[in-house]
């Protein structure tokens, strides 16, 4: 799996620091021949080396906002084909949360798209527009599947947060995840730890892991892909 970074906040890029390659997100914009991408380090004959390889965040995706969508998507397609050629299985996309060059380059590069969305009234406003979004571009990227919105951060004892699920719900009832994460700090732990939440000992870990599991199990068989 190739994990590329696309927010500047770098949040992936922290968490999966020991999986980086060298190579940089914004070179996935940039004027290099798909022919000269450099070959990774990943030895897939190797059953010892790393199954995962980091594109980092870097702050030459700052200036991506001054290309043209046209010739972003353009650049990014070529690179993500570049590097699947090199036997990658699943690519993994994180993007800024704006609805920038960038998000809009890998949408249209992509085959699926997982909306995280926490039940804030800040998060909400955005939904529509995310949703129109992810409509529009469908038209020039046709193989593009909204896999949905997954709640994320729910607090169950908050009623804001269950009243705005359930508005959700009724709103996008074909695009509502059925299985949402919790506000668990153990996830926080984990992040900040870099390791998975299955790895941090502490019995309310149990729970965050049951949510993750339970989360990649629906959105492989979403994405028909065997674990
Ligand atoms: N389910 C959770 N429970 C508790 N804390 C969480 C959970 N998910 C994420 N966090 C914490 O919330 C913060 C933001 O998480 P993350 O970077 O995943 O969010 P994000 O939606 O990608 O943010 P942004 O939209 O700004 O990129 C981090 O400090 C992370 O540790
Ligand atoms: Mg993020």
């Amino acid at each position: 799996m190739v994990v590329i970074d696309l927010d500047t906040q770098a949040n992936a890029s922290y968490t999966l620091q020991s999986f980086r390659s060298g190579l940089i997100a914004s070179g996935l914009f940039a004027d290099v021949p798909s022919d000269s991408w450099p070959q990774t380090a990943i030895d897939f004959t190797d059953p010892d080396s790393p199954r995962m390889m980091l594109i980092a965040s870097d702050i030459g995706l700052a200036n991506l906002e001054k290309i043209s969508l046209s010739e972003a998507g353009a650049k990014f397609r070529d690179a993500i084909k570049a590097i699947a050629e090199q036997g990658f299985d699943v690519c993994l996309i994180d993007t800024a949360p704006s609805l920038g060059v960038s998000m809009a380059a890998a949408l249209l590069a992509a085959d699926y798209v997982l909306s995280p969305i926490e039940l804030e009234a800040y998060s909400i406003q955005g939904i529509k527009q995310i949703v129109t979004t992810i409509a529009n571009l469908r038209k020039a990227n046709p193989k593009l599947k909204f896999l949905g919105m997954v709640p994320s951060k729910v607090d169950a004892r908050n009623p804001r947060h269950g009243r705005h699920l359930q508005e959700l719900e009724r709103a996008y009832p074909q695009l509502m995840i059925p299985t949402g994460v919790g506000l668990r700090s153990s996830i926080a732990d984990a992040l900040a730890s870099r390791v998975p939440v299955w790895k941090i000992k502490k019995t309310a870990a149990r729970k965050a892991t049951q949510e993750i599991r339970a989360l990649a199990t629906h959105v492989f068989e979403k994405m028909e892909m065997t674990q």
